[in-house]
Order: structure tokens, then sequence, then C-alpha cells
């Protein structure tokens, strides 16, 4: 290597071998610096610290230690366990059961050996401590800090270094350093930075709650989501008692996985199977109703589309839709009006997933679509099928992942048959009658006529 000169000009870089009133590269005066050569060995460790063979970080999912609470739906919604380390957030509606769930959790870590600390920003300690008892957890070995400071709370972090943090809420949480209210954006984002940099640092795990709150009063999870490795959403009606965990973002493991649970009187309680609870009240004979085999994360939910069309009774039809995205209600609409002549034009439309469940998946269009022409017709859709499949703005139907994992699991949960798009290779044996559609038309026309349209409307 050679020795590099010992000036430089301030102006345009070059290097000098000796010191002049005046730059002979670019002829600037009085630029050139002695340069401060780097202590031995920084060199070499910035550039280790810069670039890293990607085969060489032992970062890799699978290898990733991970912490197990035994509550086998927040372990797989966490991608299969707590990772060291981790900064999460977990979102929801206030009163939904975010500390319920948190404090659950907290004392199953507990219990399976991590040093746990459960910091409440919202409530008092012997308002935990009370709701741990109606929980049955009162004597678990999680420790309680009521505190909002958080130069308080990392001071006492630092000297505890437990495994796991809990902060419920975010929005209570606050730094001197900062002149805003609790709350405000600019806490929330510098209390979360700060939280996120300490369990980097320190190799604890954080589990941060946030409010979401629709009136704009608390700056919500949004300005902390990109901050953290895992976010959480707790979604659920809260006159409802089913509650769902969904992975938003993980960076260890998939995102939208979800766990659903049940709140009860003592806590919420895992519901292992989820696709017996969501059909658990539905209406067999009633016209509007169609199951999906949805596809939630890595495995198959099944759910009921409950569609309601009533006459408008002036101007504007209303569209309502609980669970699903209403542009593609509107999209449905247009393709059945288009494609299969069934207008709702001077209707009003109501739509829900039933059950508290949000699908986010176009695989639910051919159930939506069929639920709608069902309410339609006052024709009842076989109770025993399930249905799937998304839908063209050409009205052609097309194939969607994981075919065989939905038959599967409606196989499981006594249906018989399955109206689905058409697919290049047919599914062998699944012991269920399999209706493949190339259309939306072809579907109407077998199920509910040569062309449903009701001779008093249209
Ligand atoms: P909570 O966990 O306090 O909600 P969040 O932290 O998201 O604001 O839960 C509040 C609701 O849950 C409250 O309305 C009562 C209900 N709940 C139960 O039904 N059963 C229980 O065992 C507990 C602790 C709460
Ligand atoms: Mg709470």
């Amino acid at each position: 290597m050679t020795r590099e000169n010992p000036y430089r000009c301030a102006e345009c870089g070059a290097s000098q071998a000796k010191w002049a009133g005046r730059c002979d590269a670019c002829g600037a005066w009085n630029s050139i610096v002695a340069e401060t050569p780097l202590a031995p060995g920084t060199a070499a460790v910035l550039r280790r610290g810069q670039v890293l063979p990607l085969t060489d970080l032992k970062t890799g999912a699978e290898e990733l230690p991970r912490a197990r609470s035994g509550v086998a739906e927040l372990d797989r919604v966490l991608g299969g366990g707590l990772v060291p380390g981790s900064a999460i957030l977990l979102g929801g509606d206030p009163g939904i059961g975010k500390s319920t769930l948190l404090l659950q959790a907290a004392a199953r870590f507990a219990r399976s050996g991590l040093a746990v600390i459960y910091v409440t920003g919202e409530e008092s300690a012997a308002q935990v401590q009370m709701r741990a008892q109606r929980l049955g957890l009162g004597d678990s070995p999680v420790r309680l800090a009521s505190d909002t400071s958080l130069r308080d709370i990392l001071t006492t972090l630092e000297a505890e270094a437990p495994d796991l943090v809990v902060i419920d809420s975010i929005q209570t949480m606050w730094l001197d350093s900062i002149e805003a209210v609790p709350g405000s954006v600019s806490q929330v984002r510098a209390t979360a930075h700060e939280l996120t940099a300490f369990a980097k640092r320190r190799g604890i795990s954080v589990v941060m709650v946030g409010h979401v709150t629709k009136d704009g009063a608390l700056a919500g999870p949004r300005v902390v989501e990109h901050m953290v490795d895992t976010v959480l959403h707790f979604e659920g009606e809260r006159g409802h008692q089913f509650r769902i965990l969904r992975a938003v973002k993980n960076r260890f493991g998939p995102a939208g996985e979800i766990g659903v649970f049940e709140m009860t009187g003592r806590g919420l309680i895992e519901v292992k199977n989820p696709s017996a609870l969501f059909l658990s009240e539905r209406a067999r004979t009633a016209p509007g109703a169609a199951v999906l085999a949805a596809i939630e994360g890595t495995r198959a939910v099944l759910c009921e589309i409950q569609a309601l069309v009533a006459e408008a009774p002036s101007g504007q039809a209303r569209r309502s839709v609980v669970g699903w995205d209403g542009g593609r209600l509107a999209m449905i609409l247009a393709v059945l009006d288009a494609r299969a002549g069934l207008g709702f034009g001077g209707l009003d439309v109501y739509l829900n997933v039933a059950g508290g469940l949000r699908v986010g998946e176009p695989a639910a269009d051919l159930a939506v679509a069929l639920a709608l022409v069902s309410a339609r017709s006052g024709v009842v859709i076989d109770p025993q099928t399930v249905i799937f499949g998304e839908i063209g703005l050409s009205g052609a139907l097309r194939p969607v992942a994981q075919t065989e994992n939905r038959l599967k699991e409606a196989q499981k949960l006594g249906f018989t048959s399955a109206i689905l798009p058409e697919r290049p290779r047919r599914a062998e044996g699944s012991g269920m009658v399999l209706r493949e559609f190339g259309d939306l038309p072809a579907v109407v026309a077998t199920l509910f006529g040569p062309r449903e349209a009701r001779p008093d409307r249209d």
C-alpha cells in the first residue's frame, strides 16, 4: 500500500505531498489542510462494519432463537415465537382487549422462564393486579411498573435487564427532551424510537401498545409502524366475542398470519378451529348467504358472507360493507350488471363478513357475487357448498392460490361440494363435488336459472 500524501485541498480534494498557499490542481488559495490520519486499525474496523457477505449473516428466520409463550395462536402470529431484541407494536381500538392479551401473554412468557416487566401508563398497578386476579394470573412472576416517564423507565430497564418488556401504552409515554404532550406525534415517535433502539441495543424484546384513534386526538400507531420489526393488529367488534390478532408486518415471519381468540369473562381463550367458530351462527336456509374458503396467513379459514338487498326508499341507493373492501364491492356490482345483466340500481346493498373477520383477498369475489345474487333472487345457495374465486372485469373467473388447502379445510368441516374457477389441471379426488366455471355468467345461470332477473325490477 502506498503511503497517502499528508495534505489535501479542502476545495477539490486533491492530495498534496507538501503544504502550499495555493492548490495546484484547482487554483484555490489557502485551501490546503493537513489530513488527520486514521488511527491504526480504524479503517479495517470501518470496512468490516460496513460490508458483510450476505451469506455470513446469522439472521435467517429459521435460525433465530425464539421464545414460545405456549399460546399457539400468538406464537404463530409472531412467526414461531418471540425473537429476542425485537420491537413489536400491538395496535387496536380502545377496549378491544390489548391489555388483556398482553397481560396473559406476559404471564405465559414469564412461566416459560423469561423475565418480564409490564409497564402500565394507563392504569394503576392495583388495577392491573386486579385484572391479573380476575384472569387467574395472580401468582404469575410478571413484574409491574406504573410509570410514564420513559427516561425513568429506561433507567429501570437498564438495571433490571428483563427479557421482555410490555409498554401499555406508547401514547402515555413521554420524554422530557420533547416539548409536546404525551400522545402527540412527536412524543409517540420519539418514545417509540427510544424503545426500539433500546430493544436492539440490549437484545430485550419490547412490545408497545398503540391505540388506534379515529378522531385523531392521539397520534396513532401509524407513526411508529415503520420503526418496529413487527406490527400486530388486534381486531374485532366490541359487542362480539371474537378477536383476531393479525401480523400486518413481520420481519421475522410471514405477514398476514392470524390468530383467533374469544373474549370471555376470564380473559381471552384461543380458538383452535376458527372455521367452526365463524360458521357456528349461520342460518343455513337464508338467501344471501355464501360460505367462503379464505386463506388467512398460512391457513384456510371458512367464513360466511352475508348479503342483504332491499328496495331503496328513495334517491341514492346505499352500499354498506363490513369486513370487506367497499371499492371491491362496487366492482362486483358493476360486473354483475355489465356481464350478467343483474343490475342493483335502486336497491340498497348490505354486505357483511360474519363473525367479525376482515377478508382482504380477491378470492372472496365469487362468494360475494353469489351472496348478492342469492339475496336479490331469494334463492338459497346450498349450505354444504363452499365458494371461492377471483372475478375479473370481463366477468372471467381466475384461479386463486392454495386451492387444495381451501378444499381440504372445507372437507374437514363437512362440506360436500365446491364452486371454484376452472383450472388447467383438475384436482384429483378430493372427496368433494368440484364445480369449476370459466366465468361469472355461467355460475349464475347454473345456480339461479338461465337469466336471473326479477320481473318486477329493471
Ligand atoms: P382491555 O384489555 O382493557 O382493552 P384495551 O387494552 O384494548 O383498551 O379490555 C377491555 C374489555 O375487555 C373490557 O370492556 C372488558 C373486557 N374483558 C372481558 O370481557 N373479560 C376479561 O376477562 C377482561 C380482563 C376484560
Ligand atoms: Mg388497555
